[in-house]
């Protein structure tokens, strides 16, 4: 649905072949829009601006969208949208599917890499960003038409495995007995090990070898790791209502045979070169090189990458790639993209983006931790929350929390803040959407029917209606800047305008004709808080 602004600012510009910069008027008595084009044109052209304003309304044609536009003050233009119109706007929410959302005029194939933890690690708290925020992203591009390929690039693969399976080894333990802390417990202790034994770490660099090399004995126990982890990862995936499930998963190892291709193509066609014993590739404006194999022959993190970028881009043909990763990675994305760029393994017109995210804090500012100063286990911090609310309210604190502020800049986890059923908060929206929904039910008790938005003279009702109007270009929106805290932002919004519209319009009260008018509005209100929450992955419960 394209929004009465840009329809108004559009023509407004086509007249005076300037940008009327239309702000939303600040009082309702002055329409729902404001410019101040009149007045710089009056300065250009040396004529009073009331004068030029008088000249431009002329010469406007918006009589479709809007009330004969009135001059007010020293030459401000106020524009006022029908109420008729903003009706069937609002109308049209009430009937269309998902609420209007638009279908992208071309639908994309949208890769998104997200989540992505580390095999025989629990989830932490700097998981659960990256869960939630590309997991919106992909409920959005899917609304929207687009082709989502999800990829959870779990950490498989690396040096660690030798410690683990060796240890397993020495301690002679039945892996099936594991679960995913239990992994970790194991991590910790084969760590520990391997700082105070000599003979173990050599054992462990031996694994490794074996590892690499196919040992059907230590692939075994490997593949026992990473099942066991994908099996405790589900459980925190479904727990969270998060889409992820095996079918996206493509960790690291799955990569394994394409590393040695990979460096051969740099190598040969001059791209990477050697440099103390390392390949790599030298990117311009940059002082450390990109390691495609390091000294010792080991392929690493980037090597790895750049073989996902060429699945992605050959096999899966992704017109977008974007990479929900917090910010401290930004380098290695920035470096990634050059590297691939200069290789060619990335085509122009495929665009990357590396949706880098902030820190979640404690109360005090710093990192938010354990007492003893460790990560927060992502099951551990839902536990707690969930002793603050119902399960659905708190997670939909933790999400709402997660995406309502810009994802670049850090955010202090305080529950209790989060869980209020007042203010900016995801259990607000819920109630507000509650509340909706208690609307609609007294309306089926009491066998009274709407059809249609028809009045919409109160203040409230067209902001209401305006706000309808907005909600497909807000998710566009969204899909296009990758900000989640704009459809955030927006909810909010109409959650507060409902809430002055519900205390100020009576609304089964009312005669016959303004009361289904009413239910209706309601009920497409309802419609987009469902669909808004629903895109951010929150549920939104009919009854709280
Ligand atoms: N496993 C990594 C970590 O926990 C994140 C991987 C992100 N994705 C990627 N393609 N590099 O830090």
């Amino acid at each position: 649905m394209s929004s009465f602004e840009q329809l108004i600012a559009t023509h407004i510009q086509a007249v005076t072949g300037i940008d009327p910069e239309l702000r939303p008027a600040t009082k309702p008595e002055f329409g729902h829009y404001q410019t101040n084009v009149a007045l710089r044109l009056a300065k250009t052209a040396g004529k009073p601006p009331r004068e030029v304003a008088t000249e431009l309304v002329g010469q406007l044609d918006l009589a479709d969208t809007c009330e004969p536009p009135e001059i007010a003050g020293p030459g401000f233009i106020n524009l006022r949208i029908k109420a008729d119109v903003l009706a069937q706007a609002a109308t049209q929410v009430l009937q269309a599917e998902q609420a209007g959302l638009p279908k992208a005029d071309q639908p994309q194939v949208v890769v998104i890499d997200y989540s992505s933890p580390n095999v025989a690690k629990q989830m932490h708290v700097g998981h659960l960003r990256s869960t939630v925020i590309g997991d919106c992203f992909r409920r959005i591009f899917l609304a929207l038409g687009h082709t989502v390929i999800a990829q959870n690039h779990l950490g498989d693969w690396g040096r660690q495995f030798g410690m683990l399976v060796e240890q397993i080894r020495y301690e002679g333990l039945n892996i099936s007995t594991l679960d995913l802390p239990g992994a970790e417990a194991l991590y910790l202790r084969a760590n520990q090990h391997l700082k105070e034994s000599a003979e173990f770490a050599e054992q462990a660099r031996e694994r490794v070898v074996l590892l690499q090399a196919g040992d059907a004995e230590t692939k075994r126990i490997w593949q026992a790791l990473i099942d066991v982890s994908l099996t405790g990862f589900n459980a925190t995936y479904q727990r969270m209502g998060i889409l992820l499930g095996n079918a996206d998963v493509a960790g690291e190892s799955s990569y394994n045979d394409d590393l040695p291709v990979i460096a051969a193509d740099l190598e040969q066609r001059g791209i990477a070169q050697m440099d103390a014993g390392a390949l790599v590739v030298f990117v311009d404006g940059d002082a450390t090189p990109a390691i495609i194999r390091n000294s010792q022959g080991g392929y690493g993190y980037t090597c790895t990458d750049l073989a996902a970028i060429r699945r992605r881009v050959n096999e899966m043909h992704a017109d977008r790639l974007i990479y929900v990763v917090g910010t401290p990675q930004a380098h290695h994305f920035a470096q990634l993209f050059a590297v691939a760029r200069q290789a060619g393994y990335l085509p122009d017109e495929v665009v990357t983006e590396h949706a880098g995210f902030g820190q979640v804090l404690g109360k005090d500012g710093k990192r938010f931790a354990t007492r003893e100063g460790t990560a927060v286990p992502l099951n551990e911090l839902l536990d707690a929350a969930e002793e603050h609310a119902a399960p659905a309210v708190a997670l939909a604190a933790i999400k709402y929390a997660d995406l309502s502020s810009q994802l670049q800049k850090d955010y202090v986890y305080d529950i209790e803040r989060m869980v209020a059923t007042t203010g900016d908060t995801g259990p607000y929206l819920q109630y507000a959407h509650a509340r909706t929904c208690a609307v609609m039910r007294n309306a089926v008790e009491q066998g009274v029917e709407y059809a249609a938005v028809t009045q919409v003279a109160a203040p409230e009702e067209q902001t209401l209606a305006l706000l309808l109007s907005r909600f497909g270009e807000t998710v566009s929106l969204v899909a296009e800047t990758l900000q989640p805290h704009r459809l955030c932002g927006y909810l909010f919004e109409l959650a507060s305008a409902f809430s002055s519209f519900y205390e100020n319009c009576p609304i089964l009260k009312s005669e016959p004709e303004i009361r289904a008018s009413r239910l209706a509005l309601t009920a497409a209100v309802r419609q987009v808080l469902a669909t808004g929450l629903d895109l951010l992955g929150i549920t939104a419960p009919e009854r709280m």
